[in-house]
């Protein structure tokens, strides 16, 4: 029999491939998701993409009466949390709003598998927990913090409480996956990122511009100590991403406590490489200016991801001309997004 996976905020961005490549490896999906940073029409995509049917509850995961009717209904194996709100920005304006509903969506979860003797939890972290005092190539054991958002600040409590948790509850297994830059979108272009009013990140902003929705992207800072002045990061499909939490699920399986991994190519491409990249795979030009920098931006980060290719047997196999191309299929395919 299939075991069934929870994707709690399985409707966005990073949940929404990964409900697809949990499908391709004969998991049950069931999405809970109340839809604030995500669209239902991604459930008739899913379908269309799968052959599948999406079994999914259009409620908020913080809500844990209304949570328990899923765990009712569902004999859970494993739980992804991706349930969490997720603009830097917006998060220094409205802190309250952003530790309620992330922590909460959290609490809810482990309490509900508790109750319901479900052992296995995926947490979506983030590289921001590693702040901005460390060292590129970074490594899980590295310290973490001090954040510069309560964003970063939601990702770095929720990895505590969750490795606190799987102290006291020895029946429990926790992974938790440290995402780099994710970028793409599914080969089929009918899945992709789809942000809300003006993209705060870069790709999607450059897919905006190349799309004519904007008129011009800003570079953040061209004095960096880089190769070129500008930002590096650790730029990853989504896809190969999605993939890791198939192998992080089976791994969570296996084993009791708690486990981090970094989810990166170990490559960093600087912004204005990304800019040349996107131009060249896709035969366009993006108009761009240099711009201040923007606060709480780093020169450089990238991970070290030897400890996933050891232990989850997980290494990324798309290249950034895959990212640059799959982003633009699904940009230009859906340039309202999902509306
Ligand atoms: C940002 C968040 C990080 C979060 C991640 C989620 C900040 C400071 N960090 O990471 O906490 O986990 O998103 O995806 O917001 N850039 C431009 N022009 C733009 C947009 C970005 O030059 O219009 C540059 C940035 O300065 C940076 C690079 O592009 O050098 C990547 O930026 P972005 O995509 O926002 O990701 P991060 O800042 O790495």
């Amino acid at each position: 029999m299939s075991k069934t996976v929870l994707l709690a905020g399985g409707a966005g961005y990073i949940g929404s491939h990964t409900a697809i490549e949990l499908l391709n490896k004969d998991f049950d999906v069931v999405i809970a998701d109340c839809h604030y940073n995500s669209s239902p029409i991604v459930y008739e995509r899913l379908e269309e993409i799968t052959g599948q049917k999406i079994k999914h509850y259009d409620i908020d995961v913080a809500d844990m009466q209304a949570m328990r009717q899923v765990f009712e209904e569902n004999k859970i194996e494993a739980v992804i949390d991706f349930a969490g709100y997720k603009a830097v920005g917006e998060s220094v304006q409205k802190p309250l709003m952003y530790y309620e509903n992330n922590l909460n969506t959290t609490f809810s979860l482990l309490h509900l598998m508790k109750e319901y003797n479900v052992a296995n939890i995926i947490f979506s972290s983030s590289a921001t927990v590693y702040g901005m005092e460390n060292q590129s190539p970074l490594v899980e054991s590295m310290r973490l913090g001090p954040c510069t958002n309560p964003y970063g600040w939601t990702k770095l409590m929720n990895e505590q409480i969750l490795m606190d948790e799987a102290k006291s509850n020895t029946n429990l297994s926790v992974v938790l996956l440290r995402y780099f830059n994710p970028i793409g979108a599914h080969a089929s272009g009918r899945i992709g990122e789809d942000p809300k009013g003006i993209p705060n990140n870069l790709m999607p902003y450059i897919a905006q511009v190349a799309s004519g929705k904007l008129q011009q992207l800003s570079v953040f800072g061209d004095d960096y100590d880089t190769h070129d002045g500008t930002g590096v990061r650790d730029y990853i499909h989504v896809v190969d991403l999605a993939k890791a939490h198939v192998l992080a699920v089976d791994y969570a399986a296996g084993r009791k406590g708690s486990d981090v991994f970094n989810i990166g190519t170990g490559v960093g491409y600087s912004v204005l490489d990304m800019v040349k990249a996107f131009e060249k795979v896709n035969s366009l030009t993006i108009p761009y200016k240099i711009a201040p920098r923007r606060a709480g931006d780093i020169a450089t980060c990238y991970a070290d991801s030897t400890k996933a290719k050891e232990l989850l047997g997980w290494e990324a196999e798309k290249n950034l001309e895959d990212m640059c191309r799959d982003t633009w299929n699904w940009q230009k395919g859906n340039p309202e997004g999902y509306r």
